[in-house]
């Protein structure tokens, strides 16, 4: 049987379509190797958002290579393999086939002409392609085989902040059926699955012609089994009254919300072309507060972006405060070919970006660490996910989405307890369990 070998770098949706791709070679006969030295097609499932991920992967392509037997398949799928189409056949050599994020069903076909010799790009955007029929190999994947699976909702995107490669490495916005979410769920659940997270570009904006995403959020929390729900990405103007009832209301939806806002400067925010203001957000924010107490809210930042000043950055500083994020990912702007934004003036050198995302690093530090500390003592329900990387112990998390280290026996792996925070880093904690196992509700 022919082996395959597949990295994965980017999002959580690249985790997803790296689980279809390996269903869809699966169905031809593939097993799976964590070994390039085995493999006889190795893939790297690419990111495009920052050139350090492109940077990353071009490394990775050096190495790898390396492993690529005599009449074996080196390809690059996904964001990068879109964004550079037949430029990157021409830039790596050893590469026999690049495949933007639409283009997966033409893999074995792409793979069989590249054993006999013919190297083939294809990057045509298929607005319809949601791979309702391939069966993805959740579990050869990671990151959601077991007890947490994540759904891919919609695909795409709209938007077109101006920063933003993705409108142009994954297409026209599209949403999946209802129908065929809830059934995908209802299969995981049946096979032992109790935490989804819902995956899309502007996630609440989901709609399939007839749903909404309150609906979407309502239908799959209620699926007999499911426990958790999460979704990832929102965007802030799209949380309508009728999303934030169906939070409220729908029990196994996470006290969690990643909002990207990347600057608080409504001079930013503009030349990025969010679709809101800096006090639009804050509204958001605090309705998504009163809808969910004790909602944990983390966000995307961008320092450096063409146009910021430091008063616009100290107004970035101050909306972290201001909002008291649990968590921030915090990134220096960096300039994607085929943005708008690469027309924009007023560069920000990268000295001066990087100081400020040092600056800003430490603020959300910070607040993040007085937040934590403000929850020691407290008890939750924990989904234990797995081995902790060090010390023993096993890694969990809270509805909230807070990391706790426990001690106990392997077989709590994929169960949920109730813990008591002992203790944080600041970022993470230290629990100690305080009941037996929970029974699923359900
Ligand atoms: N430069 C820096 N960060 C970016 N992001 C997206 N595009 C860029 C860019 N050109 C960040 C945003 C987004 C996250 C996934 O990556 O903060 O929310």
């Amino acid at each position: 049987m022919p082996r395959i070998y597949i990295e994965t770098y980017g999002c959580q949706m690249n985790v997803s379509d790296s689980a279809l791709v390996l269903g869809l070679l699966r169905a031809q006969g593939y097993v799976r190797t964590d070994d390039p030295a085995e493999a006889d097609v190795l893939l790297v499932n690419t990111c495009a958002v920052r050139d350090h991920a492109e940077q990353r992967v071009l490394g990775r392509m050096g190495v790898l290579k390396g492993f690529k037997r005599a009449g074996g398949v080196l390809g690059v799928v996904g964001c990068m393999a879109q964004r550079l189409g037949p430029a990157l056949l021409e830039q790596v050599p050893q590469v026999d086939l690049v495949i933007g994020p639409d283009g997966y069903r033409g893999l074995p076909e792409l793979i069989a002409r590249a054993r006999q010799g013919e190297r083939a790009a294809d990057v045509r955007f298929q607005p319809w392609e949601h791979y309702e029929d391939v069966p993805a190999a959740r579990e050869a994947a990671g990151g959601g085989g077991g007890a947490s699976a994540f759904v891919t909702v919609q695909r795409g995107c709209d938007y077109r902040c101006t920063f933003c490669i993705v409108p142009m490495t994954r297409g026209p916005e599209r949403s999946r059926k209802l129908a065929d979410v809830v059934r995908e769920v209802e299969g995981l659940v049946a096979r032992g699955t109790t935490e989804v997270t819902l995956l899309g570009q502007t996630v609440n904006s989901y709609h399939d012609g007839e749903h909404d995403f309150a609906d979407l959020l309502r239908a799959v929390g209620g699926v007999a089994g499911m426990r958790r729900l999460r979704f990832t990405s929102p965007y802030p103007t799209d949380f309508s009254e009728r999303v934030l009832a169906a939070m409220a209301q729908t029990p196994p939806v996470c006290e969690h919300v990643h909002l990207p806002v990347q600057s608080g400067s409504n001079r930013v925010l503009r030349r990025m072309l969010r679709r809101y203001t800096r006090e639009r957000y804050l509204e958001v924010a605090a309705a998504l507060r009163h809808a969910v107490p004790g909602i944990a809210l983390t966000t995307d930042i961008i320092v450096g972006f063409p146009g910021e000043t430091e008063q616009d950055f100290e107004e970035t500083v101050s909306l972290v405060r201001e909002v008291r994020f649990d968590d921030a990912y915090t990134f220096k702007y960096s300039l994607r070919d085929g943005t708008p934004a690469v027309k924009l003036k007023d560069r920000v050198p990268e000295a001066v970006a990087g100081e400020r995302l040092e600056r800003l690093i430490a603020v959300v530090r910070r607040v993040a660490r007085a937040k934590n500390v403000a929850l020691v003592g407290t008890t939750h329900e924990v989904l234990v996910e797995g081995k902790a990387k060090r010390g023993g112990l096993l890694q969990a998390r809270t509805r909230g989405n807070k990391v706790a280290l426990l001690d106990g026996p392997d077989e709590w792996i994929g169960t949920y307890r109730r813990v008591r925070l002992t203790g944080t880093t600041g970022s993470t904690f230290t629990s100690w369990p305080v009941a037996q196992e929970l029974a699923v509700v359900g």
